[in-house]
């Protein structure tokens, strides 16, 4: 591959990695909020609807900072279809456009409009109307994920196109079913994996921070609360999310073959494949040296029938690059297993309602957890799909722009010194935010 193109790909990874960091947040995190927000508004106590709302303004304007790093690096996201894949917008921008248009038409409006209503609008608008625009703007972020998620789908599985007409721009595509190209085969589970994860991540997120304060102030009752609710919410959110990846795996086997055939680094198509738990997957010599294998284990969990064959790389004359799909995708699943452990064990700590200083420490060590099986989820999906940019229609070398190496090597330089430092900051502002209070002990 050449230099440009994987310069090219770097930083348009680098600038999707980033984002995807702050949606993980904020669509699990709206909710978050709305729960606060009911039980502010359905407390009959006044002193739990004093520690409701306290815990509410604390915790919405970490959101707004959250949603704020989101929208701005979505923006620079945008403008890099056009710098770095023109032929991205050329063949397929019939079927993106629109796409991204509904998410902003349908989405962004409603959230941006009624964030601000949750921000400033407490003492300007009813109770009733404050909740509703609380609401509103966890189902904008849900909204904001179906469109965007309906589009990264379509890019995996395609459904629903044609080719257009030669007098009206032959070559490009168009959609000749809006409902196939959205809920086309792989939609319903990445759209499911994506909540899930996003739920997740604000879960940790809040546990977390929240033991981050209660390390601080002990006596914080809002935290405790807080504390309690994220890590209730990751105790039920992470086997789901076990129980709906396993069925993505089943339905990328269907539709991306050769993807699972790299993720799993299945070199010889065979019945009853092994299940590499890890190793060393060496491309040019077509095995994994030093694998750590669970015999007829692959075809169990691909097939779910320990006899089944499995097409390996030997069936696929291209595929993705194997070592690092089968790195992340083995860095999400310990993740999501490890997240298991902590989320059961936490719950079963807290049961007398008491939270011993190890716990704080370990969940304030979990806080940005989710970020990490979000990230290598994503790697598996992105890079597995490679060398396609749309599968089957358009590859990732046909849509690149004409930036030299020189002058992407120069931005890219320029995007990883400022997202390094907008990653320290936002670390240090939520992390400030969430723990602040006046009742240090
Ligand atoms: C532990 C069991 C898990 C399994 C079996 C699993 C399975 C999968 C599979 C098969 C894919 C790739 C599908 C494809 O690209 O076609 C994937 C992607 C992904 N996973 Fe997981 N996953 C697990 C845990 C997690 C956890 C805990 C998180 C995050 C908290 C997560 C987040 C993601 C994300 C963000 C993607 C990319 C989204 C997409 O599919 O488009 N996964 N997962």
């Amino acid at each position: 591959m050449d230099e440009t193109l994987i310069l090219a790909r770097a930083q348009f990874g680098l600038n999707i990695g980033f984002h995807i960091l702050f949606p993980s947040i904020t669509i699990g995190l709206a909710w978050i909020l709305f729960v606060f927000r009911l039980r502010h508004e359905r407390a009959t106590n006044p002193e739990a609807r004093q520690a409701w709302l306290t815990t509410y303004q604390r915790w919405v304007k970490v959101f707004a900072v959250c949603f704020a790093m989101g929208v701005v690096t979505g923006v620079v996201m945008s403008f890099q279809f056009g710098t770095n894949w023109p032929g991205y917008m050329t063949t397929v921008g019939n079927i993106a456009g629109p796409l991204l248009a509904y998410e902003v038409l349908t989405a962004f409006f409603l959230e941006a409009t009624f964030l601000a209503v949750m921000l400033f609008g407490m003492d300007r608008v009813s109770g009733r109307m404050h909740l509703a625009s609380t609401f509103i703007v966890a189902f904008g972020t849900t909204v904001s994920a179906f469109w965007i998620l309906a589009l990264n789908s379509w890019m995996q599985t395609p459904a629903g196109h044609a080719l257009a007409a030669a007098e009206t721009g032959g070559g490009r595509l168009v959609a000749e079913s809006w409902l196939h190209v959205i809920f086309n085969p792989s939609f319903p589970y990445r759209l499911a994996h994506m909540l899930l994860a996003s739920g997740i991540t604000a879960s940790f997120f809040v546990a977390g921070l929240s033991a981050w304060r209660l390390l601080k102030a002990p006596a914080d009752a809002g935290a405790r609360g807080t504390l309690r609710l994220g890590v209730h919410a990751a105790a039920v959110l992470v086997p789901l999310q076990i129980a709906v990846g396993d069925l993505h795996g089943l339905n990328t086997r269907e539709h991306q073959p050769a993807k699972i055939a790299a993720l799993e680094a299945i070199w010889k198509t065979q019945r009853g494949a092994p299940l590499t738990l890890l190793g060393l997957p060496d491309e040019a010599e077509g095995r994994t040296r030093f694998a750590i294998e669970v015999p007829k284990a692959g075809s169990l969990i691909l097939a779910h029938d320990a006899d089944a064959e499995i097409r390996g790389l030997d069936a696929f004359p291209e595929h993705a690059p194997v070592a690092p799909v089968f790195f992340a995708f083995r860095a999400m699943v310990g993740m999501g297993v490890l997240m298991l452990g902590v989320a059961w064990f936490s719950t079963w700590k807290l049961r007398n309602g008491e939270a011993p200083r190890p716990l704080l420490w370990l969940l304030s060590a979990f806080t940005f957890s989710g970020w990490i099986a979000t990230l290598a989820g994503w790697l598996v999906t992105e890079i597995g799909r490679q060398p396609w940019l749309v599968t089957g229609i358009l590859k990732t070398a046909d849509a690149a722009g004409r930036a030299s190496g020189a002058q992407l090597g120069a931005s890219l330089t320029a995007y990883v010194l400022t997202y390094a430092a907008l990653l320290l900051s936002f670390v240090v502002v939520v992390t400030h935010m969430a723990s602040a209070g006046e009742e240090r002990k």
